[in-house]
């Protein structure tokens, strides 16, 4: 990026699965940072991290450390966001929010830049972001609600083990470790063995027999797509892949469909990248799509059992498009429209 003003960034949760990939995204992908501060538990302050080459001490996340922070991405879970949201919103620090805590508050935007930037404008100091697996499939269901009008969905998720975090890593690498020693294998964060396994649970029930991250795909997939009453039925999976989610999506539409026209709407969506030839075993993989910024569609095929229906396959990156960088895509649109200017320029005004 190339602007002339630059930003006081605060990430909260810096040293997380989502604020770590924060910090190399902002990084990489140079987002206009004069200072950086970093946040997170008592149990990290004074814990350094390398930005550009330099030490950066972590502080712990309170009040009053945003009086002087332009924009703070918060990635250090809903209780957190809860708590220390409203502070920086106070402070006049603009929001860029991971968690699950306020995606469903009507006052609050939950978007995808490439679906629904429009939404930005309309912010009150907060901006949410999506659930991992509902914004990898997204990445496939907007360009074909785009060209053949979606009116239902049916997905099955292969989510990864860092969509629970670092521990999640921690934990399918111990088990896997523990296996080929001949040890016994323990679990904590998920609630069976993950080594060797699939676990039909990700996060937990709710009365209807749905998980929370079932249901967050149905209401978040309504919300960004402007879609209020898409009929949406999803299971979702926890694998033994460390990184990138994917999911199998059956869809049907309200005009006819065709594979190749789906191809060509795939490939011309700027989200999306078409990997799709059956003929040499060409699809996307978790591994493929891995800090990859667009996620990978194919396996589309007209579905047998929907009317204009079609059926495919999406990956992407669940700490990139699903959690950091689809929130630095956030920031970088709101410099670009001129909706975040830093502090000291606002009151130069
Ligand atoms: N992982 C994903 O794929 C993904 C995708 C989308 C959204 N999200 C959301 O992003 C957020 C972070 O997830 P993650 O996967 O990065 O989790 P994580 O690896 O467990 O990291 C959690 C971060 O939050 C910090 N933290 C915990 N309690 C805190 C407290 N009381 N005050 C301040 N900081 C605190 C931790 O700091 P310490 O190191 O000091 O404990 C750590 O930096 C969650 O809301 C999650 O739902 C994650």
């Amino acid at each position: 990026m190339d602007h002339a003003a630059s930003f006081t960034v605060g990430i909260v949760g810096a040293t997380g699965a989502v604020g770590q990939e924060l910090l190399r995204l902002i990084e990489q992908r140079g987002f206009p940072v004069a200072k950086l501060r970093l946040f997170a538990s008592t149990r990290s302050t004074g814990k350094t991290v390398l930005f550009r080459g330099q030490p950066v001490q972590v502080e712990e996340a309170r009040p009053g450390v945003f009086d002087h922070v332009d924009v703070a991405f918060f990635a250090a879970g809903g209780a957190v966001t809860r708590s220390l949201a409203p502070d920086a919103v106070k402070a006049g620090c603009l929001v860029i929010d991971k968690s699950s805590a306020l995606r469903m508050d009507p006052t609050v935007p939950l978007v995808i830049p490439e679906i629904n930037p429009q939404a930005l404008r309309s912010h009150r100091g907060i901006i949410a972001n999506p659930n991992c697996s509902t914004a990898v499939a997204l990445m496939g269901l907007w360009p074909l609600h785009q060209r053949f009008g979606l009116r239902r969905f049916f997905a099955a998720s292969y989510q990864s083990v860092s969509g629970a975090g670092a521990e999640g890593v921690r934990e399918l690498e111990a088990q896997v470790g523990s296996h080929v020693r001949g040890g016994a294998l323990t679990f904590s964060v998920f609630p069976h063995q993950i080594a060797f396994n699939v676990i039909p649970q990700v996060d937990t029930f709710g009365p209807d027999g749905y998980t929370g991250e079932e249901t967050k795909i149905m209401l978040e997939s309504r919300k960004i797509m402007g879609l209020p009453n898409l009929a949406v039925s999803a299971t979702c999976v926890r694998v033994p892949v460390e990184r990138a989610h994917s999911v199998a999506i059956n869809a049907e539409f309200d005009r006819p469909v065709s594979v190749s026209e789906a191809r060509e709407a795939i490939a011309g969506f700027q989200g999306a990248q078409l990997v799709d030839d059956p003929a040499s075993k060409t699809y996307p993989t978790p591994l493929d799509f891995s800090r990859v910024v667009k996620c990978g569609v194919g396996r589309i095929r007209l579905d047998t059992a929907l009317e204009n229906g079609l059926a495919f396959w999406v990956s992407g990156d669940n700490l990139w498009k699903g959690a950091a960088l689809n929130a630095v895509q956030v920031a970088e649109l709101m410099v670009k429209e001129g909706l975040l200017k830093p502090k000291t320029s606002l009151a130069a005004v």
